[in-house]
């Protein structure tokens, strides 16, 4: 009787199933796969430098904090993911709630300053951002300008800022807003928001416009001015920046995060990553690249153009307990989502 799968065929299945087991190998020892939340052109820098160095390859997914962060605990013990990046800290503790995350190596950790890393160690800072509100100097003069975030609240702020609430940059604020005022005095404040503010849709788009003169003013994230500025600063050259500091809910400083996932198969490599990005070239990319992030390690310098980290008078929020789907509920709740 004859063979119902000719030779040629078997011996093609069996040059395959070989090919496939190669592939299987080689993706075991040689590379990482990086869940990415942060801005892609900055991580493409970062993974660039990385695989210059240690040879390691690195395959991006990128999407952003929510959405990855919600894939990851979906996931589970079978997330493809060895390395989560993030914008914001919120997401970083979605998945640590979660109990995904490995130990961070401990040279790693003792890389970055200790105000921009969890305690418990099972994450840490990789970049930070500050709030700031951007505002128009022709409808707003210094002297009209709010003591603090909490000001924009009342009803002379009626139709005159933006912001754009469906970022995760935004709800980070607010997550941040209920460690340190509470969930009752937050909620106050959202609903005041809903009656005051316009929604936009992105960072960008309220500067834009603010710059246009549409609203007077923003809440926003430095970077996306500072970018703006250093490309043809069309989109922000009527603007001005104003920093509430004095620890005000609305100088809050964000944390991106990094952590390696318990579940990763390729740990060492995961490890490696972390070390690199948060290390002397990896942060050296955050002060002469063009994220115009602030840089977090230990002796690390950020841009020169940014007004420096310390002076921001940052309140000191625990990373660790930023609770998004507390921000989204009372955001919901004031219809603002
Ligand atoms: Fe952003």
């Amino acid at each position: 009787m004859k063979s119902p799968i000719p030779s040629f065929l078997k011996k093609a299945l069996l040059a395959t199933a070989l090919l496939s087991a190669g592939h299987a190998y080689a993706a075991d020892t040689a590379g990482i796969v990086v869940y990415n939340a942060q801005h892609e052109s900055l991580t493409k820098s970062w993974v660039e430098g990385f695989t210059q160095e240690t040879g390691i390859p690195v395959t991006l997914r990128n999407g952003d904090d929510t959405e990855m962060g919600n894939q990851i605990v979906q996931e589970g013990a079978d997330s493809p993911a060895d390395v989560f990046l993030t914008e914001n800290s919120p997401a970083m503790v979605l998945v640590d709630n979660a109990g995904l995350f490995a130990p961070v190596d401990k040279t790693t950790l003792e890389q970055v300053d200790s105000a921009y890393r969890p305690a418990h160690g099972k994450w840490l800072g990789i970049a930070a951002r500050s709030t700031v509100f951007v505002y128009n100097p022709s409808k707003l003069s210094e002297a009209q300008l709010p003591k603090s975030i909490m000001d924009l609240a009342a009803p002379n702020w009626k139709g005159r800022w933006g912001a754009s609430p469906g970022g995760a940059d935004f709800q980070a604020i607010v997550a941040a807003m209920i460690e340190q005022k509470g969930e009752a005095a937050t909620l106050e404040w959202l609903k005041a928001m809903k009656t005051n503010f316009s929604a936009y849709r992105g960072n960008s788009s309220v500067l834009k416009a603010v710059n246009a003169g549409q609203i007077d003013s923003g809440v926003i994230y430095h970077y996306y001015s500072f970018v703006d500025q250093a490309k043809t600063g069309e989109n922000s050259k009527n603007t001005a920046l104003h920093y509430f500091k004095h620890k005000d809910p609305g100088a809050f400083v964000s944390i991106s995060g990094g952590g390696v996932l318990a579940s990763s198969k390729h740990k060492e490599q995961a490890q490696a990553f972390l070390k690199w990005i948060t290390g002397k070239d990896g942060q050296a990319i955050l002060k002469d690249g063009k994220s115009f992030e602030y840089a977090v390690g230990k002796n690390a310098e950020s841009n020169p153009k940014l007004v420096p980290l310390q002076q921001l008078d940052a309140p000191s929020v625990d990373a660790s307990k930023l609770d998004s789907r507390k921000a989204v509920e009372l955001m919901t709740q004031a219809g603002l989502l």
